[in-house]
């Protein structure tokens, strides 16, 4: 940021919204016309870097950032900022450098480095051109840019000269907050959402130079573009936890209302659906769906597919980001791509959307991101309307992708007259499913106690499901392993005995899904089989296919939407087996929110 102050307050609260997605270690750079700058930067949380800071010299400028760790382990030497080595140059950096070795053996041999980053290979590039062939900053900005290979969002900060900022982005999101008099450049708008609405979203090989009046923002070679500015639809209040101890346990809570939201926003009360006829009619020519996404957003395909197929009669298919753009099937004749995911900006799904768009075939986006990379440069977008989720774990993004895809399977199905589709109410469907979670979070305490007679310090547990309840397993299984760090497989049922089985040991916890009329039984008899062998088993049942002996009743909902109330419970079981084994459950080790590298 630059022109505004405090600057050291701003950057901090800027940090503290966005630590979410990454927050290994952090640190800052603030800079003064009367000559005061200084660094800090640390290893841990924000936490531990505001209990680091000297109340500062009131700076013109300055630079942060929160590290989740490619390059080089979590240490106080790999925080960002990282500068050069004469102390002149301050770089944040988000994203891989790919080519940093080789840019360091062939320019930098003779330069002591102080990190194991690629982004210190760029700052220490940048200052040695200055140094040594006498290039303005700015020349030598833009020179190193052009030699590099990769990811980034930059911003840089120059020690003798306070009064401009540098910032480039290529694949790594970055937005520009205008202020008035002042400028702000973060990698989400929430980060800059109390000192502005107004952003500017820059664009692969876009460089910018800010100062406290003015910037210019040009493509690498130095040619002036112009980028749209819009206004951001955030509410600082939105990215509060209110009352709750947890991110999560509000965003659980959240989600009957999102889906009551989903309904309000696409399923008007005459029985019509609001989708973009574009769309629907783009899609009535694919001969079949790819639904491409990671993770949970992954998890919501695998249902989202089931409903293209039975509602609309389309052919569809998920796959997980990271290997369909690399290792693409045989694509149909008339493929459509569907790419799911919350942030909007995870690199391996944004890599999908690159190779697809330049073989000429649509791409839809479904995201709670608006304005998002993966929103803007999709040709469709449908938001989820799920509120900002800034919980690391994703619950209402989850059960948003599944109410969305079902919308608009509907509105194809309709399109195409499709007799599931006219049978299939779904706008009383959901508003039932809607009612069905409400019931859920509303006797959470009912998973809170089974969760401590249950779930003691496990290693290993299983969730398992047959049908429709296989990939509702997959993403239960996420949720416990990703925060409470229980090894958690989610498993094909009717799969598990031919040799997984072999991992069942006394007390070892079997979660089985039991939603689906077709396979109850055979689930049944799976779940008893590990029964029979140690397993602390555990049933999770419509209320339909109950048995007196089951442990949890999932209310009765169309069986296309059973994930909907089936995740409710895995959500919490997960959330409080986080908190009584004393994690962060909103920040779990290792995670991010937003995955922006590949
Ligand atoms: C899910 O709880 C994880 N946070 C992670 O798997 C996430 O779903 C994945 O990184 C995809 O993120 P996206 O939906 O923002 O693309």
């Amino acid at each position: 940021m630059i022109g505004a102050k405090p600057v050291q307050e701003i950057l901090m609260n800027g940090l503290q919204k966005l630590e979410y997605r990454g927050y290994d270690s952090a640190g800052i750079f603030v800079n003064s016309a009367r000559g005061g700058r200084h660094m800090v930067k640390t290893v841990g949380k924000i936490a531990t870097l505001a209990s680091k800071l000297t109340p500062a010299a009131d700076g013109t400028m300055g630079i942060g950032h929160t590290r989740w760790a490619t390059n080089g382990a979590p240490t106080d030497a790999n925080a960002h900022p990282q500068y050069s080595v004469d102390e002149r140059f301050y770089l944040v950096h988000n994203g891989v450098i790919t080519n940093a070795a080789a840019l360091k053996a062939q320019y930098l041999a003779d330069v002591p480095f102080q990190s194991q980053t690629d982004t210190e290979v760029v700052v220490q590039l940048i200052a040695k051109f200055v140094r040594d062939d006498h290039d303005t900053p700015a020349a030598a900005f833009y020179r190193t840019l052009n030699l590099l290979k990769g990811s980034y969002a930059f911003v840089l900060a120059d020690a003798e000269d306070p009064d401009t900022l540098y910032a480039a982005k290529n694949k790594s999101p970055l937005l520009i907050g205008v202020g008035e008099g002042a400028y702000y450049v973060g990698s989400d708008a929430m980060a800059m959402i109390d000192q502005t609405k107004q952003f500017i979203a820059l664009q692969d090989g876009d460089v910018v130079i800010m100062h406290q009046d003015g910037l210019t923002i040009t493509d690498l070679a130095g040619d002036f573009v112009h980028r749209d500015e819009f206004t951001a639809q955030l509410d600082a209040s939105e990215i509060s936890k209110g009352t709750y101890p947890y991110y999560m346990l509000k965003e659980i809570d959240e989600q009957p209302a999102v889906m009551r939201r989903i309904v309000d926003a696409y399923l008007p009360a005459d029985g019509s659906v609001s989708v973009d006829p574009a769309l629907v009619q783009a899609l009535d020519q694919a001969d079949r769906l790819y639904i491409v996404a990671a993770g949970t957003s992954y998890h919501a395909g695998l249902v989202g597919a089931r409903l293209f197929e039975e509602v609309a009669g389309l052919p569809a298919e998920a796959y997980l980001a990271s290997e369909f753009g690399y290792h693409m099937p045989l694509l149909s004749q008339h493929p459509f791509f569907l790419l799911l995911s919350q942030s909007g900006e995870t690199a391996d799904s944004r890599e999908v959307l690159v190779k697809v768009k330049k073989m000429g075939y649509p791409v839809l986006t479904m995201t709670n991101t608006a304005g998002s990379t993966l929103s803007r440069e999709a040709d469709y977008t449908m938001l989820l309307h799920a509120g900002p989720e800034i919980a690391v774990a994703s619950t209402k993004a989850y059960t948003a992708q599944i109410g969305v895809q079902a919308v608009l399977a509907k509105a194809l199905g309709m399109y195409r007259q499709q007799p599931a589709a006219n049978d299939f109410a779904l706008r009383h469907q959901l508003s039932i499913a809607a009612a069905g979670m409400q019931t859920l979070v509303d006797e959470k305490d009912q998973i809170k106690n089974l969760v401590g007679q249950y779930m003691p310090d496990q290693h290993d547990a299983f969730y398992i499901g047959r049908g429709a309840d296989y990939p509702l397993s997959l993403e239960a299984a996420l949720k416990l392993k990703e925060v409470s760090y229980v090894h958690t497989e989610g498993f094909a049922a009717g799969e598990l005995k031919h040799g997984t089985i072999a991992l069942i040991s006394e007390d070892t916890p079997v979660l089985a899904f039991i939603t689906d009329d077709a396979t109850a039984a055979h689930t049944r008899s799976n779940l008893q089989e590990t029964e029979a062998r140690g397993a602390h088993t555990l049933s999770i049942v419509s209320e339909h296919l109950a048995e007196p002996t089951d442990n949890i009743v999932l209310p009765d909902v169309d069986p296309r939407l059973s994930a909907l109330v089936g995740i409710i419970p895995a959500q919490l079981i997960a959330y409080y087996t986080a908190l009584g084994k004393g994690l962060d459950v909103d920040k779990p080790r290792n995670l991010a929110k937003s995955v922006t590298v590949e």
